[in-house]
């Protein structure tokens, strides 16, 4: 049995990471899966109940914003006031920052064997609370099988792990409902490269540093032998066992009577799903991108545990840049695409 620990309980969490157990956190993006950074037996069992491959290298989570600088190695001035910046305008918060690893502090367990590593300061006070009790940074891939949708409740953590892990600190659902942004900060120069897209954006980072040249995400498929800067992106995610198809408002009628005599579930706007009365199954999204966010991977979810249904429809929003990070996810969950 897992034990659902109450957020002021965060101390039993910590003990139970102190003894090389896993223990699941909240945080502001998504729930992890939390094991000490140092303890290697910890970290691998990550990797075993995940199903994750080994050549992915995870986070590391801090409870205060300054210990980047006991974690990272020792950086040129410029650096150590571009991370400054960073963290003092987006941390607490969904941006993790790839930075070069302090030699000797974690294991290739942790870093996949880079000399880099992705740090981050979740914005959530119990998992602060149990870091901080910990001693040491926990690691943090979201608390997933691999390859399913990221968990935002507790609930989804549960489904996935009842058994296979010692505890979860339990919370409300998670504030933002994806992951954090990726910046890899590593180089030489005065350049940040988004690895993967969050609710950190490159126009809020222009803002913060204005003479920091930010190269945004870009989405492509990769072919085979090409080997992505941020090892998971290459990875097909947060997939349900059922198809996902991604359609765009204007297709999704279209697509709809397409699909005649198939069990459709549709996660749509609210004012879209109001005017849909041939589908009888339907998430509402809300009407807000951060809505659409928060509420995308418990759709996926809710509709993939519903025997009833044979596909899985989701509104695709215009590629803009407020909707980068939700279009990347559906889209890495879908198996078509009407745009
Ligand atoms: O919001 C989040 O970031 C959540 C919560 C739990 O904090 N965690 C999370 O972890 O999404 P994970 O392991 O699922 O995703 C981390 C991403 C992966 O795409 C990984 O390949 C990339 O960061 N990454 C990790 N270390 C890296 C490194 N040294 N260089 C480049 N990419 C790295
Ligand atoms: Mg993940």
């Amino acid at each position: 049995m897992t034990e659902i620990i109450k957020a002021d309980q965060f101390k039993e969490g910590a003990a139970l990471l102190k003894k090389g157990e896993l223990v699941a956190f909240p945080t502001e993006t998504v729930f992890g899966l939390g094991a000490v950074a140092n303890n290697e037996e910890a970290v691998k069992q990550v990797y075993q109940v995940k199903g994750r491959p080994s050549d992915n290298p995870l986070i590391v989570h801090i409870s205060r914003a300054e210990d980047i600088f006991t974690y990272a190695a020792d950086m040129s001035a410029e650096k150590v006031t571009l991370i400054t910046t960073l963290i003092k305008v987006f941390w607490p918060g969904p941006l993790t920052l790839i930075v070069p690893t302090r030699v000797g502090m974690f294991g290739p367990v942790v870093t996949g064997g880079l000399t880099t590593v992705g740090i981050r300061m979740p914005d959530h006070q119990a998992t602060l609370n149990m870091i901080t009790a910990t001693g040491f940074p926990i690691v943090g891939p979201s608390a997933n099988i691999s390859g399913k949708p990221s968990p935002t409740q507790s609930k989804h953590v549960y489904h996935d792990f009842n058994g296979k892990i010692a505890g979860i600190l339990d919370s409300e659902p998670t504030r933002v409902g994806v992951e954090s942004t990726v910046l890899d900060v590593s180089s030489s120069d005065h350049k940040a490269h988004i690895l993967r897209p969050g609710a950190v954006t490159a126009s809020m980072l222009r803002q913060a540093v204005p003479d920091l040249e930010v190269q945004d995400f870009e989405f492509r498929q990769l072919d085979d032998a090409e080997v992505p800067k941020a090892p998971g992106m290459k990875y097909r995610h947060y997939s349900p066992n059922l198809p996902v198809y991604a359609v765009s408002t204007e297709k999704i009628e279209y697509v709809i009577a397409s699909l005649k005599g198939k069990n459709i579930g549709l996660a749509a706007s609210n004012q879209l799903l109001e005017n849909m009365p041939t589908v009888n199954i339907k998430y509402k999204l809300g009407s807000s991108i951060a809505e659409f966010t928060h509420g995308l991977f418990d759709a996926l979810r809710t509709f993939d545990d519903n025997p009833e249904l044979d596909i899985i429809l989701v509104q695709l929003l215009d590629d803009k840049e407020e909707n980068q990070a939700y279009r990347n996810r559906l889209l890495k969950a879908s198996s078509k695409v009407f745009e």
